[in-house]
């Protein structure tokens, strides 16, 4: 079977609740490719998630943009994964460079955080990416092959996995990767899951991009055999983002 193209649109910590409201609007009254054709997840911050969620059209699905690593309690400010099974939001977005970043979030503690989501029942989009003065030195694919080794790690079962690969240096700079760049990064990230993990595993799981892709970039990118879709950010807050819906077409 084929893989899905599938695009998330991550709002990150953007929005009012009128600007959510028009982004809903304008996503609900968009023609779009069947739901057979793209998988369509939009992840706005939490606080908008039971707005988005019951006011989104149905062939649209939500994310959460993070989620806490063990069952709730004394965590102040965190968000349980149980939380957001018991919302009904499908989908969590993990290991996004930004917490990786701002968060110090390790290799490891995303991998946690992946196998507790996914054992919740949640489905993750998992962010994988290098800096640029790692892709400069030349380790691009040592750098995401640890990021996808430490998931791998702790999780048996990839079926409600999305890996998305994410350059940090191409993340809202408007210096989006060449076709020819993602391409190469997601064939090393299936032959890293070919030999590590399983041939069937390779094959089916989606491999996204993410960093400044927009309404003009993502014919290209799509057309990139193992380019599986997008994680947009930017474009995602705007109409463009059908466009961007449209590339699998
Ligand atoms: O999660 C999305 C990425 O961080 C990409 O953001 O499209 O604004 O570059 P961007």
């Amino acid at each position: 079977m084929g893989r899905k193209f599938f695009v998330g649109g991550n709002w990150k910590c953007n929005g009012t609740t009128e600007e959510v409201k028009k982004i809903v609007s304008t996503l609900n009254a968009a023609e779009v490719p069947s739901q057979d054709v793209v998988e369509v997840v939009v992840s706005p911050p939490f606080v908008f998630l039971p707005l988005v969620k019951s006011t989104l059209r149905s062939d649209f699905h939500v994310a959460a943009q993070n989620c806490w690593v063990k069952k709730g309690g004394a965590y102040t400010g965190e968000v349980s994964a149980e939380m957001l099974v018991n919302l009904d939001i499908p989908w969590v977005i993990l290991g996004h460079s930004e917490r990786r970043a701002l968060l110090n979030e390790s290799n490891e503690f995303v991998g946690e955080k992946v196998a507790y989501a996914l054992a919740q029942g949640l489905k993750v989009i998992a962010c994988i990416g290098e800096t640029l003065e790692q892709r400069e030195a030349g380790s691009t694919v040592d750098i995401v092959a640890a990021q996808t080794k430490a998931i791998a790690a702790k999780i048996s079962d990839w079926t409600n996995v999305v890996l998305a690969y994410e350059p940090v240096w191409a993340i809202g700079t408007g210096k989006v990767a060449t076709p020819a760049q993602a391409q190469e990064v997601h064939l090393e990230l299936r032959k890293w899951l070919q030999t590590n993990v399983s041939p069937e595993v390779a094959a089916s799981t989606r491999i996204i991009y993410g960093g400044s892709v927009n309404g003009g970039n993502c014919k290209e990118l799509a057309g990139q055999p193992d380019v599986d879709g997008f994680l947009v950010g930017g474009a995602s807050l705007k109409p463009e983002f059908i466009d961007i819906i449209k590339a699998a077409e």
